[in-house]
């Protein structure tokens, strides 16, 4: 039986590697960062996130191991990221995973990213455990770099995507507003920073889809509004705006967030609504989406920053209760684009 799995993430540019029992509870979870690597190119660079991972794996699975005071002995199984994400990214987890797993004859899984962002909430350690009334079925929200897409939550393996963005991702949105403004990489923290002392309502911004009668939404008119606006200030009052601009921008994704989560939240009469993924982290977000919560009377879960962001906690704990149920996959198993989670059945 499987009871705790060795997880590997390496879908983008954050190589992650954690412990985790089938109950979520995470015995380690370690990472490496790679933002300093990629900030003079104002972006990921595809090639040197598949670098990055495949010099800093091995050492950080041995960390994982020692944090949790375990060994190989303790794991019946390996889950791996294998869809969606950098091709280049993927394979290195995916070989890696494959060769652990024959080498010390153990059964690999991969999992959907999607999916581990999705349980995120259920995962518990000695900080953080769900609220009591916390479980299925619910609402969730992923709002990362990659994707913002918003789903319904029945169990395991059983989800239906209501809605998802027509164009950009939120976190997308975010870097780019931040690298134009000259914020630099990555640049969703650093407009929530700089959003802290300005005005949200100082700029006009698009709310584009928040009143259709969908769950879907748009973010490239908005990515290209905020263009405009950079353009049309110019750099020195851009400087001088900054905190309003930023305050104003992120106010209209936030807006456009929160009235989707609404709507999906009174069709689906659900009462339990999460977000996930690393927009999540956005302070703005979190307060504005608490605050009307609480209004409706709704149980908001967040899980806190080290399992909003990418990290193979989450990824254990799919892996860990699917391979509980019998899953394997086979060594012909390849990495994946594919976003659709049409695919977790
Ligand atoms: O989930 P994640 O760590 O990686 C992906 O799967 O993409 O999300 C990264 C995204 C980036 O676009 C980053 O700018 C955004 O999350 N982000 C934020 C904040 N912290 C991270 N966006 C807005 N406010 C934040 N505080
Ligand atoms: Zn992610």
């Amino acid at each position: 039986m499987i009871e705790r799995v060795l997880a590997i993430e390496t879908s983008c540019d954050d190589t992650s590697v954690a412990i985790v029992d089938r109950t979520g509870w995470v015995h380690s979870v370690v990472a490496a960062s790679q933002d300093l690597d990629h900030e003079i190119y104002g972006g990921i660079v595809p090639e040197i996130a598949a670098r990055n991972h495949s010099i800093a794996l091995i050492p950080l699975i041995e960390e994982a191991f020692k944090k949790a005071n375990m060994n190989w002995s303790d794991v019946q199984g390996i889950a791996v990221t294998n869809r969606p994400g950098l091709i280049g990214a993927l394979i290195v987890g995916l070989v890696t995973a494959k060769s652990l797993s024959q080498a010390k004859h153990l059964p690999f899984l991969g999992v959907n990213h999607l999916e581990g962002h999705l349980l995120a909430p259920f995962l518990r350690d000695d900080k953080y455990a769900p609220p009591e009334d916390f479980g299925y079925p619910y609402v969730g929200l992923a709002i990362s770099g990659g994707h913002t897409s918003l789903y319904q939550i029945k169990g395991l393996g059983d989800y239906r995507i209501l809605g998802a963005t027509k164009d950009d991702a939120a976190g997308e949105c975010f870097d780019k507003f931040a690298k134009m403004a000259g914020l630099g990489f990555p640049g969703g923290v650093r407009v929530d920073q700089m959003a802290k002392t300005g005005n949200p309502e100082a700029f006009e911004f698009p709310r584009s889809m928040i009143h259709d009668d969908t769950f879907d939404m748009s973010f490239s008119g908005l990515k290209s509004s905020g263009q405009r606006m950079i353009e049309q200030l110019g750099p020195e009052l851009v400087q001088e705006r900054l905190p309003d601009l930023c305050a104003s921008f992120q106010e209209a994704i936030v807006d456009v967030l929160i009235a989707k989560l609404d709507r999906a939240a009174k069709v689906f009469r659900s009462k339990r609504v999460i977000l996930t993924g690393g927009v999540s982290a956005n302070s703005r977000l979190r307060a504005r989406a608490q605050e009307w919560a609480d209004k409706k009377g709704y149980t908001l879960v967040i899980p806190p920053l080290r399992y909003c962001t990418d990290n193979a906690a989450m990824i254990g704990y799919v892996g860990a209760l699917r391979m509980a149920r019998g899953e394997v996959s086979s060594l012909d198993l390849g990495p994946s684009p594919q976003p659709l989670v049409t695919d977790f059945r």
